[in-house]
């Protein structure tokens, strides 16, 4: 079905089941993620858009312009990869939305002056290697390619090992300024990962800005010992430090206006109901509209902890593996989008994104899909497909009028 970016979805909508967790698994570069991206290929194979993968892994699908010359060029899509539980639209929706939307402006009979591109960004969700949307801060240089290679994900196989097995060349991952310098545009659709629209009553909006974000990994070291056997006063119990770093989390967020602090993810090593842990790993996201209450967020939870480890007997390491400053997207851009979209609200988020990493490199837009739960990161996450529709239209809409002149 040309156009439709619900019926895309629903061909997809197999792939990456997680019958323990519900809802979707896909990490980069896994079996699942792998197949999204040769559906991806397939898709715009069936469209006659010409398929290159560059070093990174980054898929780019070309329409291009009748002198064939990839300059200038307008670039739309998001990701395929998602967190551990999520759901089908959280990065798929903006790949299937930019596919229908070629369809639709083909059917509108448009000739493009400049080359569209439509883009399948690699860990975008940061999920299997720990750095959210490692795909466009390879491209725009914002990363250590050497540090990316040697990222290790919870099996101990390295982001170089991934790749090789994803039919990639690791010693080409890094920055790639000549292909940045190709793009004069981005434009990423998503779905809403907040209640805005919905409390507004409309489907589609523009994002504003997004807040600072960072992630930490804690690690706390202790000594590990038998549940029976050893005295409550022997003890240097990694997790009794490890419930501090919640707690002070928990309490510096809350009495910050409008922080978010997370810690969604814990490993406890051995990890045995009845032995006490040798060490425990956290892994702290925390966010602002100010980058430094971000900071201040962080070295109070890190000094909490610190006390809390000194009185156990433990260590705790905190290590920055990521951060994300505020970004405002492109005035310029989003005064383009309003003049074809003129009743779109404009909504600022608290999730990161991939065009929030462009937005420091070429002028950058969003466009945000009503979401009736509010929801993501989990199965409840939804779009209504009349929205989903309205959201095709409003990026071909805005693609027009980048690809026409
Ligand atoms: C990714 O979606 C994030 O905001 O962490
Ligand atoms: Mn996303
Ligand atoms: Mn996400
Ligand atoms: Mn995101």
């Amino acid at each position: 079905m040309s156009g439709d970016a619900s019926a895309l979805l629903a061909q997809i909508a197999h792939i990456g089941v997680d019958p323990e967790r519900g809802g979707y698994t896909r990490p980069v570069f896994s079996a699942p993620e792998l197949e999204l991206r040769a559906w991806f290929i397939a898709q715009a194979d069936h469209r006659g858009l010409d398929v290159e993968i560059d070093g990174n892994g980054v898929i780019w699908a070309w329409w291009d312009a009748p002198d064939a010359r990839r300059v200038d060029a307008i670039a739309t899509g998001s990701h395929l990869d998602s967190v551990p539980g999520g759901g089908n639209l959280d990065g798929p929706l903006g790949i299937a939305s930019a596919l229908a939307a070629v369809d639709v402006l083909r059917e509108r009979g448009i000739r493009p002056v400049r080359p569209l591109v439509v883009a399948a960004f690699p860990e975008e969700e940061g999920s299997r290697f720990g750095i959210a949307c490692l795909g466009t801060r390879l491209l725009a240089g914002l990363v250590d390619p050497q540090r990316v290679r040697e990222l290790r994900d919870d099996k101990g196989v390295t982001f170089a090992e991934a790749a090789r097995g994803a039919g990639l060349d690791p010693a080409l991952i890094g920055p790639d300024a000549a292909r940045l310098a190709a793009i004069s545009a981005f434009v990423e659709l998503h779905v809403e990962q907040g209640r805005g629209l919905e409390d507004l009553g409309q489907s589609v909006a523009l994002a504003g800005a997004i807040i600072a974000h960072g992630r930490w990994h804690v690690r706390i070291d202790g000594r590990g010992d038998h549940a029976g056997a050893t005295r409550m006063a022997d003890r240097q119990d990694p997790v009794v430090v490890a419930a501090e770093t919640v707690r002070a989390l928990r309490a510096h967020a809350l009495v910050v206006d409008d922080a978010r602090g997370t810690i969604g993810r814990i490993k406890v090593t051995p990890g045995g109901t009845n032995v006490i842990a040798a060490s425990v790993d956290l892994w702290m996201d925390v966010r602002h509209r100010d980058e430094p209450a971000v900071r201040r967020i962080v070295e109070e939870v890190t000094a909490a902890t610190e006390r809390s480890a000194a009185a156990e007997g433990c260590t705790v390491k905190v290590t920055e593996q990521s951060f994300s400053p505020t970004v405002a997207f492109d005035n310029g851009l989003r005064e383009r989008m309003h003049a074809v979209l003129p009743d779109a609200p404009v909504l600022d988020t608290g999730a990161g994104h991939d065009a929030g990493v462009l937005a420091g490199v070429i002028p950058t837009g969003m466009l945000f899909v009503r979401n009736p739960t509010g929801a993501s990161h989990t199965p409840a996450e939804a779009a209504r497909p009349e929205d989903v529709a309205v959201g095709v239209i409003a990026l071909a809409d805005v693609l027009e009028t980048l690809i026409t002149r």
